[in-house]
């Protein structure tokens, strides 16, 4: 038996403003099953973000419906309640706060959960190693890198179980090195934990890790495909490189490239 739909989206629309009105959404029609990896792709003003802003219950539709885990949000009366509950978010700014360390961070969504203190730092410290920061609990957003802490970013989202997770550009700020770990985490979280993950982004080589590009124009669905991941290919050429042998041996590596070497290391003995 296939997986149940988590997302339904029939001929959603969104006008901002009334004058000289912008149809950010223009009728946008799709499902998205429980287990499935999405990016969202199109020019700058083709919706993307007003769509995710739709999905994650952060604003309301101008028509049309969202059914998110089989609730209409138009029917929903705690829509904060549900979000907490049902949505993880990644935003390209991480959000971090930042006088809390990693872990104080994840636990700030379990904060309107029953847990008590100690069940939220059990299951912030699980989330923070999930994400190999397992050394960095303690650190503040500011000592750690960019990458770490986007990956503090994902632990945060994941920690309420939610049933999506959606990203806005989460790599928008990272390097190379750093755009590479964070979609491999995305990848591995989807496949190790059949976690739900919709994300938004420009870039060609994070839409091609996902199994499924969706491409807005003028707010509209101009197409949606499955891809077959390349991602597991192109680290293997990754590894092949002079650079990826330089970090393989930990050896002529690039300043720049020192502080996330270890990960990509790891990542790369895994290929
Ligand atoms: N709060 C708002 N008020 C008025 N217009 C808005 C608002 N938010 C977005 N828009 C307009 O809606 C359209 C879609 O914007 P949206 O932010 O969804 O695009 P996007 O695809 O995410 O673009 P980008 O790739 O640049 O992030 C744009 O024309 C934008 O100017
Ligand atoms: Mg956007």
């Amino acid at each position: 038996m296939s997986d149940p739909f988590v997302v339904e989206v029939r001929n959603l629309t969104k006008v901002y403003g009334d004058g000289a009105a912008v149809r950010a959404l223009d009728g946008a029609t799709f499902t998205i099953r429980a287990g499935e990896f999405v990016s969202i792709v199109g020019p700058s003003g083709s919706g993307k973000s007003t769509l995710l802003n739709l999905l994650g219950a952060l604003d309301r539709p101008t028509s049309g419906e969202v059914i998110i885990n089989g609730k209409l949000l138009s029917k929903v009366r705690d829509l904060d309640s549900f979000r907490s509950k049902t949505v993880g978010f990644v935003f390209q700014m991480h959000n971090l706060i930042p006088t809390l360390t990693a872990q104080e961070n994840v636990e700030v969504p379990m904060h309107e959960t029953v847990f008590s203190g100690g069940k939220r730092r059990a299951r912030a410290a699980e989330l923070l190693e999930l994400v190999g920061l397992k050394g960095r609990m303690r650190f503040l957003p500011n000592q750690m890198s960019g990458g770490e802490r986007q990956r503090v970013a994902m632990a945060r989202a994941l920690v309420n179980h939610p049933a999506i997770v959606l990203a806005d550009e989460p790599t928008g700020n990272l390097d190379t090195a750093n755009t590479l770990e964070i979609m491999a985490l995305m990848s591995d979280l989807n496949r190790s934990q059949n976690t739900t993950l919709i994300v938004v982004t420009h870039n060609h080589e994070v839409a091609r890790a996902t199994k499924r590009v969706i491409t807005l124009r003028d707010g509209k669905v101009q197409s949606d495909v499955a891809v077959k991941s390349t991602f597991d290919s192109d680290l293997i050429d990754f590894k092949n490189s002079a650079l990826g042998q330089a970090i393989l041996q930990d050896d002529g590596l690039p300043p720049e490239l020192r502080e996330v070497a270890p990960a990509l290391r790891r990542l790369l003995e895994k290929v």
